[in-house]
């Protein structure tokens, strides 16, 4: 499989840049067929302040829209700008038709509450899948618009012919934007599915019975060799900067001698997490057409 490069008498390596390519692709595609409608998606960003690290991460997302054909813009509100200013752009962002797509950028400055915000997200626009109607359509089992690192995940798995159906799953971190939605995605496709986090005693105990195991927990070197289960699909969400290097939470090279794969850090989910947004502009945009032709 090309997406999976061997490494003699070690695991596999999960190309998330191959894997991102084939997604792009795909969306590249149906970009097109809306295109050809007279319907060219259109994806909005909001940054607030003036974060570096944010302002990458829109960059690396604009870049994608390019790729993949879907118009894109985005709103730079001063760092002070409270959230009565910041709902004030969203709601001008929901009138518009040539907006398919609309995404504050996280954290907010200061670590304000993003909650208000969200929920001013019109929930067809709302292709971070953040919005509490797209959260707990996703948690009844109605899975619309959805966070897009855990979609990028289980995507991959389909992809790489790894069925969830009775798997032993356990992820460690349990946010909003990955651990919660990621279980309730792993639920709807008949895992058994552990959630740990900062409080799990003995966290070893529980990672080392994971069949498929997701880390999202922002410690660099978290998980090592002798708490990964040999043959375990290890997927590594962390972005941890260490010395001037990026690092995921995961101890790659030891993991990878009893894994049967392992995502790195970079290349494996950041890359799969931009183009599943890529393809949830492209959903948000066909939906809304659906329902502007009914
Ligand atoms: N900041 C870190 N991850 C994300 C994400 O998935 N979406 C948004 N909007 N901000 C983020």
């Amino acid at each position: 499989m090309s997406e999976v490069s061997s490494v003699p008498g070690t695991g596999m390596i999960i190309d998330g840049k191959a894997l991102a390519s084939e997604l792009e692709a795909e969306t590249k595609e149906r970009v097109g067929e809306l295109v050809a409608l007279g319907r060219r998606p259109g994806l909005a960003t909001i940054i607030v302040g003036e974060n570096p690290a944010s302002a990458m991460y829109v960059r690396i997302k604009h870049s994608a829209c390019d790729r993949v054909g879907i118009r894109s813009e985005n709103v730079n509100l001063h760092e002070d700008a409270g959230i009565e200013e910041i709902i004030e752009t969203i709601r001008g962002l929901n009138e518009r038709e040539d907006v398919n797509g609309i995404l504050l950028q996280l954290p907010l400055p200061g670590n304000r509450d993003s909650a208000p915000a969200m929920a001013a997200i019109d929930p067809a626009k709302d292709v971070d899948g953040f919005h509490p109607v797209n959260m707990g359509s996703l948690l009844a089992g109605a899975e619309r618009l959805v966070p897009c690192t855990p979609k990028g995940i289980v995507w991959a798995l389909e992809r790489l012919g790894v069925s969830l159906e009775g798997r032993e799953t356990v992820i460690v971190g349990h946010s909003n934007v990955v651990g919660k939605p990621l279980a309730a995605m792993m639920l709807n496709r008949n895992a058994t599915v552990s959630v740990c986090h900062v409080f799990t005693r003995n966290l070893a105990a529980h990672t080392r019975n994971a069949e498929v195991l997701v880390v999202a927990a922002g410690v660099p070197g978290l998980i090592k060799r002798d708490m990964v289960k040999p043959g375990a699909y290890v997927f590594d969400v962390g972005i941890n900067r260490v010395e001037g290097k990026t690092v995921g939470d995961v101890e790659f090279d030891e993991v990878l001698k009893v894994a049967a794969a392992v995502t790195p850090v970079p290349g494996g989910v950041g890359p799969l997490t931009v183009s599943m947004l890529m393809s949830q502009t492209a959903t948000a945009t066909e939906m809304q057409e659906q329902i502007n032709n009914r």
